[in-house]
């Protein structure tokens, strides 16, 4: 009978975190790499897209403060990563930290949840992507002919062309029907679908180009935010009755279930949850940080902080610019900067959010083939997921399969389900690492802890109490597939993990032994 709660010794764990040679990644990200990593993960479609529907269905201007709640929530959660993160520097994240304190079985759960983060949040971005991508070429005139455009959307999505681009109903102006408007209804993404392909073989290559590369597109992200910021404020200098008049009332009256007044922002606060979503990423890549005891804390928390106030600042500027009433729309930054009356600036904006959805897809996919990775090397999956690239040494395998099933989600599923299954199944992952650091202060009270988290287990116990309230407020869909995929799970853990688990059979040898 299997050892359901079998625990992977720490001091095992510690001696993985310290092997090297040809079969162990490449160590080679530093601090700063490991900030933009973060940074490349988290700056995405939440920022570039769901600020503006937060602000005109759920919170208005007020949307500012859905994002510091969302952040707070985050916060917590990310203190116990870094502390897990210092302790433990080893590539599976949260699965990792899941098997060294609450045993096998929670954390092949944990594992098997992380692809729900990691795999389905790159799908979900790729969906994003291709919109960007697409509304771009139509800016420059490469609108694709009805025949064409079928392939450039997610399976059974609708589009009409008004104005010469391709867009969704909720995107057309208020006062435009869609009758007598030409229209076409998707049958395989083939944008999104290329582009986790290409992403793939970008990390396939190699994690040290793939960080310079990243790296190199964060600039970029971080460039176009900082532009808008510019031009935005500017232009609120100059027009302070627009953002009087726009800011007014900051917290619009509550006007039904999760719209507006206090209700409405923490509504809001669930929704924009998802533009957070990545700075955990950062500790999958641990074992190829240079000093993870002390860079790991500086990577996952200075993302967080740093995205926390451009959010906080791009949000009070978008709605400055523009009224909240009108910001449900699929580019709401580059509507924002059209104001201003600089002419380039949407364009900038869409050039922008193509890299920067990017490196979102990057990490994400760096990170899913990271947890299959430790989860092959402890036995729970088979061999061929920890298979290292002789001379890139790199998962080659794991990135080549995850890569080609991922691929397949964006152009066949709504981006909308795809993104609450993300919401859920990182959320499952932060309450199960908040309770894992206050679970290994009471076993091992005395191990050295390079970064602490403040006000043990008060800070645990809000994390996973703020994250199971987010949890509750998801659709109830969400919670089903998320049950279907676990059973799914556990049938595989059942029949194969517990059978070839390395811990497993270590602590068979030993009764024996005995
Ligand atoms: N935080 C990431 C985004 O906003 C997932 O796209």
């Amino acid at each position: 009978m299997a050892n359901l709660l079998a625990v992977k010794p720490l001091s095992s764990l510690k001696q993985e975190a310290g092997e090297e040679g040809e079969h162990t990644l490449r160590r080679s990200l530093g601090p700063v790499n490991l900030i933009t990593l973060g940074i490349g993960a988290i700056i995405g479609a939440g920022i570039f897209v769901l600020t503006g529907q937060a602000a005109a269905l759920h919170a208005g201007p007020a949307v500012a403060l859905s994002f510091i709640i969302a952040g707070i929530t985050c916060a917590f959660a990310g203190l116990c990563y870094a502390e897990f993160a210092s302790i433990i520097p080893i590539a599976g994240s949260a699965y990792t930290y899941g098997y060294a304190t609450l045993g096998e079985l929670v954390a092949w759960i944990i594992g098997w949840d992380l692809v729900l983060e990691y795999a389905f949040g790159a799908a979900t971005v790729a969906s994003g992507w291709s919109g960007y991508l697409l509304s771009l070429l139509e800016q420059i005139g490469l609108t694709p002919s009805a025949s064409l455009a079928r392939f450039t959307t997610t399976h059974g999505n609708v589009l009409y062309l008004y104005h010469n681009q391709w867009q969704p109903g909720p995107s057309l102006p208020m006062d435009v029907a869609t009758t007598g408007l030409p229209q076409v209804t998707g049958v395989f993404n083939i944008i999104a679908f290329l582009a986790i392909l290409g992403i793939t073989a970008i990390l396939v290559i190699g994690i040290k180009e793939s960080a310079n590369l990243n790296s190199a597109i964060v600039m970029v992200k971080l460039g176009v935010v900082g532009v808008f910021l510019v031009l935005g404020v500017n232009f609120l200098v100059h027009h302070p009755a627009l953002l009087k008049a726009n800011w007014h009332p900051f917290i619009p009256p509550h006007q039904g279930p999760g719209a507006f007044g206090i209700q409405g922002i923490v509504a809001g606060a669930s929704s924009v949850f998802f533009a957070y979503i990545g700075f955990d990423a950062v500790s999958t890549a641990a074992q190829e940080a240079k000093n993870p005891q002390r860079d790991m804390p500086i990577g996952i928390l200075g993302s967080l902080v740093v995205c926390t106030i451009l959010y906080i600042l791009v949000s009070l500027t978008l709605t400055g610019l523009v009224s909240y009433r009108e910001l449900n729309v699929a580019q709401p930054v580059a509507l924002g900067i059209d104001v201003t009356g600089v002419t380039w600036g949407s364009l900038l904006v869409k050039i922008g959010a193509v890299f920067g959805l990017g490196t979102v897809m990057l990490v994400m996919l760096l990170g899913q083939s990271r947890v299959f990775f430790s989860m092959s090397r402890d036995g729970l999956l088979p061999k061929w997921a920890s298979a290292i690239h002789p001379k890139f040494r790199t998962p080659w395998i794991s990135n080549i399969v995850v890569g080609t099933i991922v691929a397949f989600l964006p152009a066949l599923l709504p981006i909308d389900k795809l993104a609450a299954l993300v919401n859920m199944g990182t959320l499952l992952a932060f309450s199960i690492v908040c309770a894992g650091v206050w679970i290994l202060r009471v076993r091992h009270p005395d191990l050295e802890r390079p970064f602490r988290t403040p006000m043990v287990p008060v800070v645990p116990i809000l994390g996973v109490l703020s994250a199971f309230y987010l949890m509750v407020n998801l659709p109830l869909l969400t919670w089903e597939v998320v049950i279907v995929w676990l059973i799914v799970g556990l049938v595989i853990y059942f029949t194969y993990s517990t059978k070839h688990s390395k811990v497993q059979q270590l602590s068979v040898a030993t009764t024996r032994s005995r």
